[in-house]
C-alpha cells in the first residue's frame, strides 16, 4: 500500500445530534473558499459496499447483533471506504472531510460496549495502516441535547435506541481520546449556537492551515 500525505484529511466526531453533518458544511465552504477541492463523506458509509454495511448495521433487528459482529462489520466498511475513496482522493490532491472515522469506533465500539482497545487498534493497522486523520473536530454536546436534536428528525435507528447510559460511555470514551490525542482532536461546544461553533471551526482551521 502506497503512503498517502494525510495533513488534509479531517473528520468530525461525536453523539448523534451534536452537529457533525451541519459543522461538515463549516469545514468544506473554508477549504473551498481558498480553492480547494473537497471530498466529504461519511461513516460508516462512502461506498455503494459500505453503504450497504451501514445498512445492516443500523437496521432494527430481532436478531441481537454480537459485539465483535459490530465491531468487524465497521471495520470492514471502513476499510473499503478508505481503500476506494479517501486514499485516492487524499493522493489526487483533495482535502478529505469524514463524519465519523475510527474514533467513532474507539468510543462506541470500546468505550460503549466495551470492546478492548488493544483488539480496536489492531484492527484499524489491519483496515487503515498509515492513513489517519490529522484533525478532528469532536462536536461535544450533552447526551440528551444531542439525542433530543437527532430524534426531531427521524425514526430511531439500533443505535440511537440505545440507553442513555449507554451514550454517557460513549461520551466519556471521546473525552478520554481527547486527552490521548490533544493535538489532532479539538472539543468544540457543540451545545453553543450555530454560529459559534462555526467560528470556533473556522479559527481552529486558519492556526492550522491557513
Ligand atoms: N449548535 C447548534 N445549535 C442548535 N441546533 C443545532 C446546532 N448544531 C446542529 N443543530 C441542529 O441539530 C440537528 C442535528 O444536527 P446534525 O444533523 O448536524 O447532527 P449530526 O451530528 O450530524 O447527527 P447524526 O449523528 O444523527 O448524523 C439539526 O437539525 C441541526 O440543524
Ligand atoms: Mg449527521
Amino acid at each position: 500500500m502506497t503512503a498517502v500525505d494525510t495533513t488534509r484529511f479531517v473528520t468530525l466526531e461525536g453523539l448523534e445530534g451534536a452537529g457533525k453533518s451541519t459543522a461538515m458544511a463549516f469545514v468544506r465552504e473554508w477549504f473551498e473558499a481558498r480553492g480547494e477541492s473537497v471530498v466529504t463523506t461519511r461513516e460508516p458509509g462512502g461506498t455503494p459496499l459500505a453503504e450497504e454495511l451501514r445498512h445492516v448495521l443500523k437496521a432494527v433487528r430481532d436478531e441481537p447483533v454480537a459485539e465483535s459482529t459490530e465491531l468487524l462489520l465497521m471495520f470492514a466498511a471502513r476499510a473499503q471506504h478508505v481503500e476506494r475513496v479517501i486514499r485516492p482522493a487524499l493522493s489526487a490532491g483533495h482535502v478529505v472531510v469524514c463524519d465519523r472515522f475510527t474514533d467513532s469506533s474507539r468510543a462506541y465500539q470500546g468505550a460503549g460496549r466495551g470492546m478492548s482497545s488493544e483488539v480496536i487498534e489492531q484492527l484499524a493497522g489491519i483496515a487503515h495502516p498509515g492513513c489517519n486523520p490529522s484533525l478532528t473536530f469532536w462536536l461535544d454536546v450533552p447526551v440528551e441535547l444531542g439525542l433530543e436534536r437527532a430524534a426531531a428528525r427521524e425514526a430511531a435507528d439500533r443505535f440511537e435506541q440505545e440507553a442513555l447510559a449507554f451514550f454517557e460511555r460513549v461520551r466519556e470514551g471521546f473525552v478520554r481520546l481527547a486527552e490521548q490525542y490533544p493535538e489532532r482532536l479539538v472539543r468544540v461546544d457543540a451545545s453553543a449556537p450555530i454560529d459559534a461553533v462555526r467560528a470556533r471551526i473556522e479559527s481552529t482551521l486558519e492556526a492550522r492551515y491557513g
